[in-house]
Formats: C-alpha cells, sequence, structure tokens
C-alpha cells in the first residue's frame, strides 16, 4: 500500500530499539532523551499560559515573544542580527524543520550533500521531497570531515548541503576549517546549506560551536535549524526553530503551513522565556553532560569496547567488530538478553558500509541509570 515516495526508508530505529528495552527490562541507553526535565521555572510559564488562555493557534510564524527571543539568542551567542518578524520562525522540532526546508526548497532530482552517518529523518525527508542524497562519510574512529569527499560529491545536479554539527552520531564538533571548507565549496557552487545546530550548547572540553552562518558570505545561503528539545532538556516539547534570510524562512514557511499551519501555542512564551531567563541553562547541562559523557566512556573502555570520546551531543560511538560480531545490528539485537541494556546500530544510518559495526550510546541520562548500565555490561560475555 505504501507510497513510493516512502518506500525503502527503513522504519526509525529508535521505536523498536525503546520497544525492546521496555519488553526485556533493560537499562535503555538507546534513545536519546534525557531523563531529567529542564528548568522548573521554564514548565510553570507553560502552566502560566495553558491556564490564562493561550491555548488557540500560534501565529503561523510562531508567537513574536518567541520570535524576539530566538533573534536575541542568536545575536547573544553568535553576534547574528536577525529580524524577528521575517528571518525566524517556530516549528514542530527541529523534525519539522528539516522537513519543511526540504519540502520547500527542493525540486525532483535535486542532489543534497549529507554527512553520512546521517539523522534518519534526513534520509525519509530527502526521498519525500524527491531529492538524491549524496554522502560525505565522517570515518571512524576520528570522523573528520574529508574535504575532498566533499568536493567530490558535488555535481551539475547538487543544489543543497545539508549539515548537522555538533554532529549526531559521531559527536564531531566541525572545525572553523572544517565549516570554511564547507563554506567553500558552497560559494564556489552556488548551493544553499540548511544547518541542523539542535545540539549548539551540547559541546565539551574546549570545542566551540561555530554556526555556518557566521562565516563570511555564508548568511545569504544558510538556513539554521534549532530546537529548545536538546539545549533545554524538553525533547517532548518539539519547539524548534528555522532562521537566516528572509527567502530561505519564506520557503520553510510555505511548507509548513500545510504540514501543521502553527506549533503548540502555550509552549512557545515557556521556550521564550527558557531562551530570556534561564541563559545559563545550557552550558551547565554541558558541564554536566560532559561528566556523565567521561563516565560512560571510560566505562564501556573497561568492559572492552573501542570507544570514541565525543566532543558535543549526548551519544558516544564504539566499534564492535574487535569483539567479533559481524554488524552492529546482531550486537544490539543480542545485547538485550545477554547483558539487560539497549544501545542503538547506526548502520542504517550510512548508505556505504563504514557503519557496519558502530554501536551508539546515549549518556544523557542519570549517572546511576549509566552505571547500572555498565555494571550489567561487564557482567556480561561481550563477545560475539
Ligand atoms: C541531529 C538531530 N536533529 C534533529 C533532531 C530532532 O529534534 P526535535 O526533537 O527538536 O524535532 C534530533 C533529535 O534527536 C537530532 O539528533
Amino acid at each position: 500500500m505504501l507510497a513510493r515516495r516512502l518506500q525503502g526508508i527503513p522504519p526509525t530505529i529508535f521505536s523498536e530499539m525503546s520497544a525492546l528495552a521496555v519488553r526485556t527490562e533493560s537499562v535503555n541507553l538507546g534513545q536519546g532523551f534525557p531523563d531529567v526535565d529542564g528548568p522548573p521555572g521554564v514548565i510553570a510559564r507553560a502552566v502560566e499560559a495553558l491556564e490564562n488562555g493561550q491555548n488557540q493557534y500560534a501565529p503561523g510564524t510562531g508567537v513574536p515573544a518567541l520570535r524576539e527571543a530566538i533573534a536575541r539568542h542568536q545575536g547573544r551567542h553568535y553576534g547574528l542580527d536577525l529580524d524577528p518578524d521575517r528571518q525566524v520562525c517556530v516549528t514542530t522540532g527541529c523534525t519539522e524543520g528539516v522537513a519543511a526546508a526540504l519540502l520547500g526548497l527542493v525540486d525532483e532530482g535535486d542532489e543534497v550533500v549529507v554527512l553520512e552517518p546521517y539523522y534518519d529523518s534526513y534520509v525519509a525527508m530527502i526521498q519525500m521531497a524527491g531529492g538524491v542524497r549524496r554522502p560525505v562519510t565522517l570515518r571512524w574512529p576520528d570522523f573528520r570531515l574529508d574535504v575532498d569527499e566533499l568536493r567530490a560529491a558535488v555535481g551539475p545536479r547538487t543544489r543543497f548541503i545539508l549539515l548537522n554539527s555538533p554532529h549526531n552520531p559521531t559527536g564531531t564538533v566541525l572545525t572553523r576549517d572544517e565549516l570554511q571548507a564547507v563554506a567553500d565549496v558552497a560559494i564556489e557552487h552556488d548551493l544553499v546549506v540548511i544547518t541542523d545546530e539542535v545540539y549548539e550548547h551540547l559541546v565539551f572540553d574546549d570545542h566551540e560551536h561555530l554556526p555556518l552562518a557566521t562565516l563570511p558570505g555564508m548568511f545569504e545561503r544558510t538556513l539554521t535549524l534549532s530546537s529548545a528539545g536538546k539545549s533545554y532538556s524538553f525533547t517532548g516539547w518539539k519547539v524548534g526553530w528555522a532562521s537566516g534570510p528572509a527567502e530561505l524562512v519564506d520557503a520553510v514557511l510555505a511548507a509548513k503551513q500545510w504540514l501543521t499551519f502553527t506549533s503548540g501555542a502555550p509552549l512557545q512564551p515557556a521556550v521564550a522565556h527558557a531562551l530570556d531567563d534561564e541563559p545559563d541553562f545550557p552550558r551547565e547541562l554541558a558541564t554536566d553532560l560532559q561528566k556523565r559523557r567521561d563516565l560512560l566512556c571510560s566505562g564501556l573502555g573497561e568492559v572492552g569496547l573501542d570507544v570514541r570520546v565525543p566532543e558535543g551531543t549526548y551519544f558516544a560511538l564504539t566499534d564492535v567488530s574487535d569483539l567479533g560480531w559481524e554488524d552492529g545490528l546482531s550486537f544490539c539485537l543480542a545485547l538485550p538478553e545477554r547483558a539487560g541494556v539497549v544501545a542503538i546500530p547506526t548502520q542504517g544510518f550510512h548508505d556505504s558500509e563504514a557503519g557496519r559495526h558502530l554501536v551508539r550510546w546515549a549518556f544523557c541520562k542519570n549517572p546511576s541509570v549509566i552505571e547500572d548500565g555498565l555494571r550489567r555490561l561487564g557482567d556480561a560475555r561481550l563477545q560475539a
């Protein structure tokens, strides 16, 4: 029965693995959601909005207070000067931002260069928009951008680059030089870049997130997407935003008006409050997450897994080939039975074989949950 535009797209692995975690009573180090909510003051603002009549359709572009707060956020952190009425729009999570950007901009047969491993909605949405993906692989163990590969991926039909930094699932934060290489290619070939920056504040050690839109000549060809989900630990709220030049934001709105029309009204003033009045929360969250990253990564190393310490995001990758597994999927399917732990195989996020043995672990969990997971892994036989 399935329409051709959806054929061949694998079902999202996250639902399958989370259901497996519940069924087997496993510790879920798979799906990337925190188990502690964001600031109580932000929740109080949402309750206030619910109780005070902000329950009808919000404007399609989003409530003015939130658009203004997003513009201030981009100004404060990155020195970007945005017109909140024409260069910002609110989306239903970054997921809708990705969908509306691709549906609003991509024509049948247009090529979209995209970093592999992909965030899974990119694959589905490029296909639903009629586009063709052109992968550029970030490879184990360093996961750096190969600029020659990027250049080779661009052909006469390429019109877009869909970028993600900090990158899920590798944890790579693209450096200024890597971003400059992306900018050079985009300018040389007159490409539009859609950049997914949902982990913009979740960077560790001395790594720094730099929005592509801040590089010379890039603002006018870059659509920047983000969301409150990761920065404020409200992944269930699905409040995101797109910002950039008015023509690109207009294209998002042109598609969004037929997808959701508008996004959840009472949550928008609460997210505006978060951005304006809880500006330190994301940095504190990153400091705390870094400790949990270290806990998870050292523990995974101790149980014999070859781990890459991520520079940002919620996730660490391991390579399970040394343990004798044919691939990451067979490891992850065996893990709940053997250890009572769930992790995510990343081979489905690749076209190439580069991710065949990679497994993703989430550390956005309470330290006690991570410790429980590590204890279980330590007690189990992890060899194939
Ligand atoms: C790279 C990336 N983009 C987008 C999203 C989805 O964001 P939202 O929940 O705001 O739709 C996620 C969530 O995991 C993500 O990892």
